[in-house]
């Protein structure tokens, strides 16, 4: 089921988790925000001359930070390479009423359909491929909804997704989940939340071991 959120984009809910997607205060606030100011453009800003950017995101979804970070790369003149985990693909028409409300192009909606996408669902066993992606997005359900993304041994599979120097971010911010991720020894900060959120997580894998 799709949801209007505070700043006029859609958020969806999920059928079986009873889940909100996003932020009720607006949903590409939050994305623009969490994975592009403080995630996106925090990698670019300390990787001015790179020519391509790998992209991982926990929790496709409707697509929302997939087709921010396709627009993004290509202003920033980047090749992209996105990859995604989604377990539970919106079906065929709410994706493509999302896609209608949210005013996204036919090359947009067709490239959405044809990145490289990961259906099996995601457990602490799941083969992840390390240290391979500039940025990932931890995109899962909140703590009090799927607890199980939240532990340290998950936290740290997800961190490892990271090339050195490679960002990670996440709209959580609770003390749970940060000391958790400080755990693996990188640096964890805490950049301001998007509306409605005091702050939101992000941590940056050392360029030297
Ligand atoms: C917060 S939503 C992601 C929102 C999305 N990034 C967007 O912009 O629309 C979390 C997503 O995780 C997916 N998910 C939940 N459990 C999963 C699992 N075990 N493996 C893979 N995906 C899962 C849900 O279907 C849902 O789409």
């Amino acid at each position: 089921m799709l949801k209007a959120t505070a700043d006029g984009s859609w958020s969806a809910v999920h059928p079986e988790f009873g889940a909100e997607f996003h932020s009720r205060y607006g949903a590409l606030r939050e994305a623009q925000h969490v994975f592009g100011s403080e995630g996106f453009f925090a990698w670019r800003s300390a990787h001015p001359h790179a020519t391509h950017v790998r992209v991982a995101e926990m929790g496709l979804g409707t697509g929302l930070n997939a087709i921010l970070t396709r627009r993004w790369a290509a202003q920033e003149g980047l090749d992209l390479h996105y990859e995604a985990w989604e377990a539970y693909p919106l079906p065929d028409h709410e994706r493509a009423a999302y896609a209608d409300r949210m005013g996204w192009t036919s090359a947009e909606q067709t490239w959405l359909a044809g990145l490289t996408l990961h259906t099996e669902p995601v457990t602490l066993q799941s083969p992840l491929p390390m240290a391979e992606f500039d940025l990932v997005y931890y995109d899962a359900f909140g703590p009090g909804v799927q607890r199980e993304f939240w532990t340290e041994a998950m936290l740290h599979r997800w961190l490892d997704l990271l090339r050195p120097g490679g960002v990670w971010v996440t709209y959580c911010a609770q003390g749970v989940v940060r000391r958790a991720l400080a755990a693996r020894g990188w640096h964890v900060d805490r950049p301001k939340g998007p509306p409605g959120k005091r702050e939101m997580l992000r941590v940056v894998r050392p360029l030297t071991p």
